[in-house]
């Protein structure tokens, strides 16, 4: 296929607000041996992005500076040694960056077939969360047989995912979110019961929830001063995964309660895991999730669609909070 010398890039210039996102033309990468070059349909938007742009979440070395954790597109070329894709297949991937262009080069074991049903579109909303919610709930939490799961942020981009996933697998799902229209909106997802965390303490409205025992998993974007209050609302051998501090990195534990009640606190990044750990990622997503999305098990919930140009005015929209699901960069 006739792959261009250069390309659209949206980049970060300096640390700041949305504005900071400048349209620059950079080289289209080289597609190195093990690696797919993938011409962009979609870019999924994270939070992630919000901290790389403000200069407080910085590329791994090696990544492109241009910010973008997951996309869907076509396969342009073909590196050395990739043996599983063809050029002009439709696929998704997880990257390390480099999602905000027209092209990009990926590890070919970060990359997944579209499935048939989903637009291109709806796939580029899919890896970032989908690897995320399988590596931390299901692999760090070992959430497994009826346990039950707590989803803080229920209708954040990860929330979606693990409220869809955690449910469609048979398990019990409470979430948190900060309006009614959100908790509505995870009860649709499939949550048993949804908290309005700023009406209603959700430590009591778990402990009610589950007659005093608590979850056994609880998923956790907020840190800070949830530390405390996800450790009361943990069940006997409960596990807590922290994913994200938006409420800051240093919290209060009761030491007692975690020896009584045999508690793991843990967390994660995926961004900085080897490339054999998000392979391994990676197959067990194809394995477990891919099948509930090709039947229609799970549906993406894609929020809004800006074209890529307008990155900036997606950052701000997801700033505003007002989003239901994901957000998606449009590349024409
Ligand atoms: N560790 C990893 O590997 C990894 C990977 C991807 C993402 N993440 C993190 O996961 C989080 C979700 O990412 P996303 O892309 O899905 O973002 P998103 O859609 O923008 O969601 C952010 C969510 O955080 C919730 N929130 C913010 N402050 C809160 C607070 N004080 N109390 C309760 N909820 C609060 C918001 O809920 P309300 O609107 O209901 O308040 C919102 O739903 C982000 O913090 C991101 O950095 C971590």
């Amino acid at each position: 296929m006739n792959v261009p010398q250069d390309m659209k890039v949206i980049d970060v210039l300096r640390p700041g607000g949305p504005d900071e996102l400048v349209c620059v033309r950079r080289p289209v990468p080289s597609c190195g041996p093990g690696e797919v070059l993938i011409r962009i349909a979609g870019a999924g938007v994270n939070r992630p992005d919000i901290l790389q742009r403000r200069g407080r979440y910085p590329p791994p070395s090696g990544a492109p500076t241009h910010p973008g954790l997951e996309v869907a597109g076509t396969i342009v070329q073909v590196g050395a040694d990739v043996c599983d894709f063809a050029v002009g297949d439709r696929v998704c991937a997880l990257l390390q960056g480099g999602g905000y262009a027209e092209y990009c080069a990926v590890e070919s074991t970060q990359v997944l077939d579209v499935p048939g049903n989903l637009t291109m579109i709806e796939a580029a909303s899919l890896p970032e969360t989908y690897f995320t919610v399988w590596a931390n709930v299901f692999g760090l939490g070992r959430l497994r047989d009826a346990q039950t799961l707590l989803v803080h942020g229920g209708s954040s981009g990860i929330g979606v995912a693990a409220i869809q996933l955690a449910s469609a697998l048979g398990h019990t799902v409470f979430a948190t979110a900060g309006s009614e229209e959100k908790c509505r909106f995870c009860q649709q997802l499939g949550a048993a019961h949804a908290i309005n965390y700023k009406q209603e303490d959700f430590v009591a409205a778990i402990l009610a929830a589950t007659n005093a025992r608590g979850v056994d998993v609880i998923l956790d974007m907020v840190g800070g001063s949830y530390l405390a209050r996800n450790l009361q609302s943990l069940a006997t051998e409960g596990r807590l995964v922290i994913i994200a501090t938006q409420d800051g990195t240093k919290g209060e534990a009761d030491l007692l309660r975690i020896m009584q009640q045999r508690l793991t606190i843990t967390g994660s990044t995926l961004r900085a895991r080897s490339a054999s750990f998000k392979a391994t990622i990676r197959d067990e997503v194809r394995q477990t999730v891919w099948p509930l999305i090709s039947s229609g098990r799970i549906k993406p919930v894609v929020d809004r669609v800006f074209p890529l140009i307008e990155a900036a005015a997606a950052h701000a929209y997801m700033e505003s909070g007002g989003h239901m699901g994901k957000i998606v960069l449009r590349v024409d």
